[in-house]
């Protein structure tokens, strides 16, 4: 493994001119942050030895180095799921390669179905915290000490200035945020109401199938975090209705603008 992410590392250090310390996943309602950046290079994920390739509809893969407001970045457009069949090391690879670069902030996005009864379709909810519930832990297995601690500690797996950041960001912008317990689950199914009911009751505020993994990664590595999922349905008790891809794509487009700002404005602003 340590191989691999060498490798890859190298090959992206010889292909672009200046590597930056920020990376951003642009899950479900970012995908237009791409947009925004400037001085942009892209390396499309099947150019890259040891990637994997992204499959799911409403992601494609590739890799974008450039300026976002006053920072240089690395975006990732296209993530992989666990659900589409990847291992665990293969889902959160590009972060290890992200921290072999020296990446040390990693910005998170995704769409999730909200559990807390305050919560509304189209809301920015700010990720305080998780509940890992995938099957499979990504750093089990043997444990490389280059790469982080065989017991990492998760007390902050979401950096509290960042959040304080993003909640400034989001008040001066007048944007409605709520702010929540992400649950992280393999899916593909969409919960049963029982299984909205549960998350929420072992203290849930949101479910997805994503971004769990990638983040205890990062956290392994010693990089700061931040997240925010957009809540496209909601499976509150007694309103649970039907849920499919195309309306959590919708919903998430809806949304997009105000995540986009968010995420672009929190990125100009913090600390490096
Ligand atoms: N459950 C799981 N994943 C999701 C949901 C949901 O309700 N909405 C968007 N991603």
């Amino acid at each position: 493994m340590l191989e691999k992410i060498k490798e890859t590392a190298e090959y992206i250090k010889a292909h672009v001119s200046n590597i930056p310390k920020t990376a951003i996943i642009l899950g479900t309602g970012l995908g237009e942050l791409v947009n925004h950046i400037t001085d942009k290079q892209e390396i499309p994920y099947q150019e890259i030895p040891n990637f994997p390739i992204s499959t799911v509809e409403g992601h494609s893969g590739k890799l974008i180095f450039g300026q976002l407001g006053n920072k240089r970045i690395m975006a990732m457009q296209g993530r992989f799921h666990f659900y589409e069949g990847y291992s665990m090391q293969q889902v959160t690879f590009p972060v290890r390669v992200m921290k072999a670069l020296g990446i040390n902030t990693l910005f998170v996005s995704n769409a999730a179905g909200g559990m807390n009864p305050e919560f509304k379709i189209g809301d920015i909810m700010i990720i305080t915290d998780h509940i890992n519930l995938f099957p499979e832990h990504p750093l089990r297995g043997k444990n490389y000490e280059e790469l982080g601690p065989r017991f990492p500690e998760m007390s902050e797996a979401y950096s509290h200035r960042l959040i304080a950041d993003a909640k400034k960001v989001a008040e001066e912008n007048n944007i409605r945020v709520v702010e929540g317990v992400y649950v992280g689950t393999q899916g593909p199914t969409f919960e049963t109401p029982a299984e909205y009911r549960y998350f929420h009751r072992i203290g849930g505020d949101a479910v997805g199938m994503s971004t769990v993994p990638e983040v205890i990664v990062a956290r392994h590595g010693g990089m700061e975090v931040f997240g925010v999922s957009v809540i496209t349905d909601l499976g509150v008790e007694g309103i649970v209705e039907k849920v499919s891809h195309e309306e959590v794509q919708k919903a998430a487009a809806l949304a997009q603008p105000k995540m986009t700002l968010i995420m672009k404005e929190l990125i100009n602003k913090f600390k490096e």
